[in-house]
Order: structure tokens, then sequence, then C-alpha cells
């Protein structure tokens, strides 16, 4: 009987492994969409708007743009827009999200300096 209880938690357990990862897939990050649903407005769905104030972010750094966004979720890089942002962003979010943005052309250039 202890042997059947012991194989019944080891299943148990087994399933409720997969289940778990099978979740994490189900909300696994969307970063097209959550560009399009939340930053687009002001970024850019590309990342390259030309609204004054909102930084250029097609072909940054992927590690750069996602540290970012876990700097103003903490509040390491305080500014209240992006704090606003970043605060319903997960880790996997904001991976995504730096990669995403990384893989869009930049329309940035080299200005002539003064
Ligand atoms: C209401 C406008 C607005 C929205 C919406 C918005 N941002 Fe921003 N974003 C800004 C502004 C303004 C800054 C510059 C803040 C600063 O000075 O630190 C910024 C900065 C950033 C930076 C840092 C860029 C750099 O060069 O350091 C990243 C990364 C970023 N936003 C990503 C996002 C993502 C991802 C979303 C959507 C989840 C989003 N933003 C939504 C306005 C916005």
């Amino acid at each position: 009987m202890k042997r059947l209880l012991g194989l019944y938690l080891v299943i148990t357990a087994g399933i409720a492994a997969t289940g778990s990862s099978a979740n994490e897939e189900a909300v696994a990050s969307n970063p097209e969409e959550i560009v399009a649903n939340v930053c687009a407005a002001c970024h850019g769905q590309d990342g390259n708007a030309m609204i004054t104030g909102a930084p250029k972010l097609g072909g940054q750094r992927a590690d750069y743009l996602t540290k970012a966004l876990g700097d103003y979720k903490s509040g390491a890089r305080n500014n209240p827009i992006m704090a606003a942002f970043a605060a319903g962003l997960s880790k996997e979010d904001m991976k995504a999200l730096g990669l995403y943005f990384s893989k869009q052309a930049s329309d940035l250039y080299t200005p002539k300096l003064r």
C-alpha cells in the first residue's frame, strides 16, 4: 500500500510538472501582440516612432532593452510613464520584447556632431 501511495505521488507530481510547463507555453509572450496593444502608440510597431520624447528601440541591443524594462519595473530607472507600462510585464515578456525590437530595422543614423 505504501508503495502504491509512493507511485501515486510520483505520477501526480509528474502530471503537475508537465501541466505547469504546458501552461507556461500557453501564456508564452507574444511580443508582437504586446507591442501592438501597449507600446506602439508611443514607440511604433517597429520601435521607430517619430514621437518626441519616446526613444527609438528598433535595432537596439536586446539585452540593453530588456535591462531597461527590468529597471523601469524595479524602479532602478525612474520614469513614471515607463514604470506604468513595465509593471505589467513578466521577465519572459521583457526578454521577448528586447529580442523583438532588436530584430527590427533601425532608422537611426549618425548625425553630424557639432
Ligand atoms: C505613453 C508612451 C509610452 C508607451 C505606451 C510605452 N513607452 Fe516606452 N518609453 C516612453 C518614454 C517617454 C521613454 C523614455 C523614458 C526615459 O526617459 O527613461 C520610454 C523608454 C523606453 C525604453 C528605454 C529605451 C532606451 O533607449 O533606454 C524601452 C526599452 C521602452 N520604453 C519599451 C517600451 C515597451 C516594451 C512598451 C510597451 C510594453 C513601452 N515602452 C510603452 C514612452 C512610452
